[in-house]
């Protein structure tokens, strides 16, 4: 199966190829004397495939087909990430083609390289006025989840805070609640039901954490319906063991014996069952210590299970720390993120990720994204899509929220909601970014004037596709 798009206004967060004469913005890109920005793509010719060779039907896709959620196997060597002023920049190539076959990413360049080539393709979609961009990475959400929290949401505009709410067993433990009572295939039904929200929205990769099951059986119950999601929707899944999410009613007091079971029962019990990739604890203030998350990191890391924390949503909990001192692949939240905590970060392999729907919801403060940013840090974007405190997965809401509240220019954000995304759940070989043998997973907007228009409408809807694996699995 080949899908061509053509006349695409503005193919964006591209990759130079192997032997390409494409120049990266990191070189060119500015403004001009008269203040303009500049034309990024004069020149570029980014394309890795031989366009003669598709023609003829005779390449070699030089990638693995890629039918269900799985990722295409990069051959290049790719942009991992994207870091501090870099982050400005975002490759892309005006009046352009994109080429995906089998559910990877075959070729792309300028339509000039089309022209007279006479490639031939089982679909093409012409996508002139549009934008492509690689489909969103959320590296964090909670999607899987019973039912609904609109009564704390209430309270909480009647002045009740997110602890308050949690110290009266309503919060994680009301979802805990309502998981339970709630059967595996009726968990996969109502999980679904948001996969194909998101997918709708552009997201094309997602991570899904455990964490309303608080005891073995219903963490396996969660973490058994995103292998099902995994299986059945085109999504890519990472998932995510967050026992540690909160302390579970029957061990009210008794917090370190929850702890571990965490490490003695439920690790081993996902491991044996392979059911996570990686493994995530609510380190804050009122929730779980720094030495009980680095007694679980190191449970986890027994089992082959990278860490992907959640740190300084409430306090200066030291979680960042700890998180970077175990080499989690994010920390994320960051609400309380101060110098020492950005100084923890620099140089790391660990990407800090925001999710600034959650302090939207929630009324809290934003965290330093302009500041780690100037300082040469990456950031990544997610969602935090869960019913406590980020009812949403609209990664182009998220991209809103980051320039109009945390201020990032439009490309900090999309490269924050892309690349960097990806990296934060371990994919961006694969994903997050346009280049051979990547995983065909794009959007294409709506005829829109610019990308700045994106985040700038904020409540317009302006996907027009989603194409995930190469198939074109939403229409907007
Ligand atoms: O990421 N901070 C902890 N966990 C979730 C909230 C979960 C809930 O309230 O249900 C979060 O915001
Ligand atoms: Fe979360």
């Amino acid at each position: 199966m080949r899908l061509l798009i053509k006349n695409i206004k503005e193919l964006i967060q591209v990759e130079e190829t192997a032997g390409s004469s494409y120049k990266h913005p990191d070189v060119s890109l500015g403004e001009d004397s008269a203040g303009t920005k500049a034309d990024t793509t004069t020149d570029t010719n980014v394309q890795a495939v031989s366009l003669g060779d598709l023609k003829t039907g005779t390449i070699e896709t030089p990638v693995q087909s890629a039918s269900s959620g799985e990722p295409c196997a990069g051959t290049e060597h790719f942009r991992d990430k994207v870091c501090g002023k870099n982050m400005a920049n975002l490759p892309s190539i005006t009046d352009a083609f994109l080429l995906m076959e089998d559910g990877c990413i075959v070729a792309y360049g300028p339509m000039r390289d089309l022209q007279g080539t006479d490639v031939q393709a089982d679909e093409v979609i012409d996508a002139t006025g549009k934008y492509v961009l690689p489909a969103f990475c959320d590296s964090h959400t909670h999607l899987v989840y019973a039912g609904s929290r609109e009564q704390e949401f209430v309270d909480k505009i009647k002045g009740l805070s997110y602890e308050e709410i949690a110290r009266r067993g309503g919060g994680i433990l009301n979802s805990a609640l309502r998981l339970h009572e709630t059967s595996e295939d009726e968990l996969y039904d109502q999980a679904l039901v948001r996969a194909n929200e998101i997918i709708g929205m552009g997201t094309g990769a997602v991570e899904i954490k455990s964490g309303y099951g608080l005891n073995t059986g219903d963490e396996l119950k969660m973490l058994r319906v995103i292998r099902r999601l995994k299986e059945t929707t085109p999504l890519t899944i990472r998932a995510t063991f967050l026992g540690a999410h909160a302390v579970p009613a029957a061990y009210k007091g008794r917090q370190s014996e929850y702890v571990d079971l965490i490490v003695n029962e439920m690790i081993p019990a996902v491991a044996h069952e392979g059911l996570a990739e990686f493994v995530d604890c609510f380190c804050d203030k009122g929730f779980f210590t720094c030495a009980e998350t680095e007694r679980i990191l190191e449970a986890g890391a027994r089992y082959g299970l990278r860490p992907k924390i959640h740190a300084n949503e409430l306090a200066l909990s030291g979680g960042i720390q700890v998180g970077v001192k175990h080499n989690a692949l994010s920390v994320d939240h960051l609400e309380f993120t101060e110098d020492a905590e950005i100084e923890a970060l620099k140089g790391s392999v660990t990407m800090p990720t925001l999710l600034p729907g959650a302090a939207f919801f929630l009324g809290m403060k934003y965290p330093p994204a302009r500041k780690m940013i100037d300082r040469g840090l990456p950031v990544a974007l997610a969602s935090d899509y869960n019913p406590g405190s980020s009812p949403s997965g609209n990664m182009k809401f998220i991209l809103s929220l980051a320039t109009i509240i945390m201020k990032l220019t439009p490309e900090e954000a999309v490269n924050a909601a892309t690349l960097n995304s990806a990296y934060a759940m371990g994919i961006s070989d694969s994903h997050g970014s346009i280049g051979t043998g990547k995983r065909a997973n794009v959007l294409i907007t709506k005829e829109i004037s610019s990308l700045w228009y994106l985040p700038y409408a904020y409540t317009s809807s302006l996907i027009d596709f989603v194409i995930l694996g190469g198939k074109v699995v939403s229409r907007g």
